[in-house]
């Protein structure tokens, strides 16, 4: 070993220590992930989905749907550049497990029941499997309050695209006022 042997020696054993802070397990980019939309499946943060109980399909789309920006949504468009086909599989089925989250308390009768008839009118609950969800179509029982009334003002103002369009076309027939009472139904309702 020649006088320059130590110092390269040791180059090589910080650059591999570099190397390995970078790349992350699997858990530990999960356990980022769920900072953000609650460990144990609910969501604690303002606008941030809860993420428990959604079908892995309906996850899977709309993962591939951010990676490919065609739908913009900071940060989850940074967050999931680079995934392989294999590593939003992987997400989806983990998130598929977490428990569903709890119905918010302290619902309004009035809007429940303006919400409702709406509700059976535009035959909500039959494609969202009584809001469960099921393959393409979201769980949304006890969504968050904010996130709900943020996705139907987007879907209905076009700036949220969607894998086929169907709740744009739902929307066209509601009122920004309809809007506001789904989502506070949809907050407060609990599902299998
Ligand atoms: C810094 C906070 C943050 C982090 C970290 C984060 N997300 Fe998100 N995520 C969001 C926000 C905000 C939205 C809602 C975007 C919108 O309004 O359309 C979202 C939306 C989603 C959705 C769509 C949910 C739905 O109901 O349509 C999925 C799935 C998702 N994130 C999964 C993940 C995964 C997997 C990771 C880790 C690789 C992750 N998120 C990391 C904030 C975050
Ligand atoms: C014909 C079937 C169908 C009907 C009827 C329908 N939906 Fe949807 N809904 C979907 C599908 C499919 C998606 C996922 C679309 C996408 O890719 O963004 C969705 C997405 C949503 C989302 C976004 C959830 C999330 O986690 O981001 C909300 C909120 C929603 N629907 C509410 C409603 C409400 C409220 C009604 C009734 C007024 C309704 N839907 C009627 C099929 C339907």
């Amino acid at each position: 070993m020649g006088r320059l042997g130590i110092p390269i020696l040791a180059l090589a054993l910080a650059l591999a220590g570099a190397g390995a802070s970078f790349a992350q397990t699997f858990e530990e980019r999960l356990s980022q992930c769920l900072a953000c939309h609650g460990e144990r499946g609910q969501s604690e943060i303002p606008e941030v989905p809860s993420l428990g109980g959604q079908p892995a399909m309906y996850v899977l789309i709309e993962l591939f749907m951010f990676r490919q920006n065609l739908r913009t949504a900071p940060p989850m468009n940074d967050m999931t550049a680079g995934l392989s086909d294999a590593d939003l599989q992987k997400f989806a089925d983990a998130i598929a497990k977490l428990p569903p989250p709890q119905p918010a308390e302290g619902a309004d009768p009035a809007r429940m029941a303006r919400a409702q008839a709406l509700v059976q009118q535009h035959r909500c609950a039959f494609c969202h499997n009584n809001f469960a969800g099921a393959d393409n179509v979201p769980r949304l029982a006890a969504q968050r309050e904010d996130y709900l009334l943020k996705a139907l003002r987007e879907y209905k103002a076009g700036t949220r695209r969607e894998y086929q369009p169907v709740m744009a076309e739902v929307m066209a027939a509601l009122k920004d006022e309809d809007l506001v009472d789904l989502a506070h139904f949809l907050a407060h309702v609990g599902a299998p």
